[in-house]
């Protein structure tokens, strides 16, 4: 049985570890107090699970420092003896949240777990929707965000697809999930219907024609045999209509000719058909300037915005919540290599740091990317700033950078000087450093003395292969 996201035990007895996996699938090791602090500053885990070979002065000042940095999780704390007579009330004192007898107690362990889970639904009413996983959806069409932006147009997604609003037009910047939303509208309302879509911009004004409504046999030059069309394809499903500002002007006249009647003519034919499919629009340009610019029929716009749904660019201030949700809805459910992304279980604060500095041109779709691309490029458990790499093709300081230097390949020098330069940058803080270069305090020291780094190692000049300053959102990787 497994009951809690996180855990984070500090002790380095392997008994205590076997004891936390029996409650979560997600156990992280700490050695000392420092690297305790350090991962659950990063994770924000459940509990913390102490041995008692550290002393009640040594967990209060554990607990003091993460309420200090509003980190704080339950302490709870495993007696590696067991006959231990003396209920340890010092601990609870000090402020544990709970103290086990024995690494055996997995039945104790069961509980506290079921408590902890139980209370952290009470505090928070909203911990579904903060995490929002639109749970009546197809898996396959779940969308992540908390932020009020996208939460907005969640509540839009599930008004429109509870009600007959047809047509749906849904407005936003490219990559920003609108064909995610529309088929979120379509798992809501009919689920077992055919969803076609078809992009407006990629056809022919008389292709895109023949594409939506069929033909007839001999209606045109090279049409030999009739075609159903995607309008009478999708039955009482769904006709996705990607990028319809894209659509030339005459046939806009026949669309909106069709979205008034609900039934159209095949091209070349005579009889009329029936349409009982929703019909969903997409736009990334403003649709309102297009109607200024000629570009687009005014009737039609007003026709498709009955309920318009927009959904706002990742960039934008309100929905800065979302990218860390985003990055870890991506790093859990991507496909691109299962077995690492099994093991990799979060993003570094720094590497998360480094996401919410872009701007994300390429928005949702962007994001996806780089963490697909993080989790390929990552070697550890957690996501750190050196795997997370924005624009590989444009970024120019790559070229500059050792690692690609036709004259020196040496990964073991890049390694050592971005780890020079990762505690110069530091004033010599190894936790800090660690957590920059995404590695743990451990691994730091084992290579600062495999490359022998000093306080006075020189840092080549040369390298622009540096760690990203404060207002540089493309990073370079040498992992
Ligand atoms: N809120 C979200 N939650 C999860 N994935 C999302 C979300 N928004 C967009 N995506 C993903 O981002 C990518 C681009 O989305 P898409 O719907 O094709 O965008 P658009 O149609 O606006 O260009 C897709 O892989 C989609 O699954
Ligand atoms: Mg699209």
């Amino acid at each position: 049985m497994s009951l809690l996201r996180r855990i984070v035990v500090v002790s380095k007895r392997g008994e205590v570890h076997q004891l936390a996996q029996q409650v979560s699938r997600e156990v992280f090791m700490a050695d000392d107090l420092a690297e305790a602090s350090d991962i659950t500053e990063t994770i924000s885990p459940d509990i913390v699970v102490f041995d008692d070979t550290f002393s009640p002065d040594h967990i209060r000042e554990f607990i003091n420092t993460a309420d200090k940095n509003l980190t704080s999780a339950p302490v709870l704390v495993v007696g590696l003896d067991e006959n231990s007579k003396e209920p340890p009330t010092e601990y609870i004192r000090i402020g544990a949240y709970d103290y086990i007898n024995g690494t055996n107690n997995y039945n104790k362990l069961q509980e506290i777990a079921a408590q902890l889970c139980k209370q952290s639904q009470s505090d928070d009413p909203e911990s579904n929707s903060n995490n929002f996983f639109i749970d009546d959806f197809a898996f396959s069409v779940s969308m992540a965000g908390r932020s009020d932006a996208i939460r907005k147009a969640f509540k839009m997604i599930q008004l429109v697809g509870a009600s007959r609003c047809d047509p749906v037009l849904i407005v936003g910047e490219t990559g920003t999930g609108k064909e995610l939303a529309a088929k979120a509208i379509h798992a809501l309302r009919h689920p077992n219907k055919p969803f076609v879509a078809v992009n407006c911009a990629a056809l022919t004004a008389n292709l895109l024609e023949s594409e939506l409504f069929g033909h007839v046999k001999g209606s045109f030059t090279g049409a030999d045999r009739d075609k159903t069309g995607l309008l009478e394809l999708a039955g009482s499903g769904t006709v996705f209509l990607d990028e319809i500002s894209e659509m030339p002007v005459n046939l806009q006249a026949k669309l909106l000719r069709f979205l008034q009647e609900k039934t159209f003519r095949k091209v070349g034919g005579t009889t009329s058909i029936n349409c009982d499919a929703t019909i969903i629009a997409s736009s990334n340009r403003n649709l309102k300037s297009e109607v200024k610019a000629n570009n687009f029929r005014r009737d039609l716009y007003y026709r498709l915005s009955i309920c318009p749904i927009t959904i706002a660019p990742l960039r934008s201030p309100q929905r800065a919540e979302d990218i860390g949700l985003l990055a870890e809805h991506f790093l859990r459910t991507s496909t691109i290599c299962h077995e690492k992304s099994k093991k990799i279980v979060c993003l570094t604060k720094f590497a998360l740091e480094a996401l919410q500095k872009h701007d994300w041109p390429g928005n949702v779709r962007e994001l996806r990317n780089v963490i697909e691309r993080a989790i390929l490029l990552e070697t550890t458990d957690k996501i750190g700033l050196s795997s997370i790499v924005i624009d590989p093709d444009l970024d120019e300081s790559s070229t500059d950078c050792p690692t690609s230097n036709a004259k020196d390949f040496s990964l073991a020098k890049a390694e050592r000087e971005l780890i020079a330069r990762a505690l110069q940058e530091t004033g010599w803080q190894k936790t800090h450093a660690a957590a920059l270069l995404g590695i743990t305090r451990a691994t730091l020291y084992a290579k600062v003395k495999q490359y022998n780094i000093g306080k006075n190692s020189p840092l080549d000049k040369e390298s622009n292969c540096n760690l990203p300053s404060k207002s540089s959102s493309h990073l370079v990787t040498v992992s």
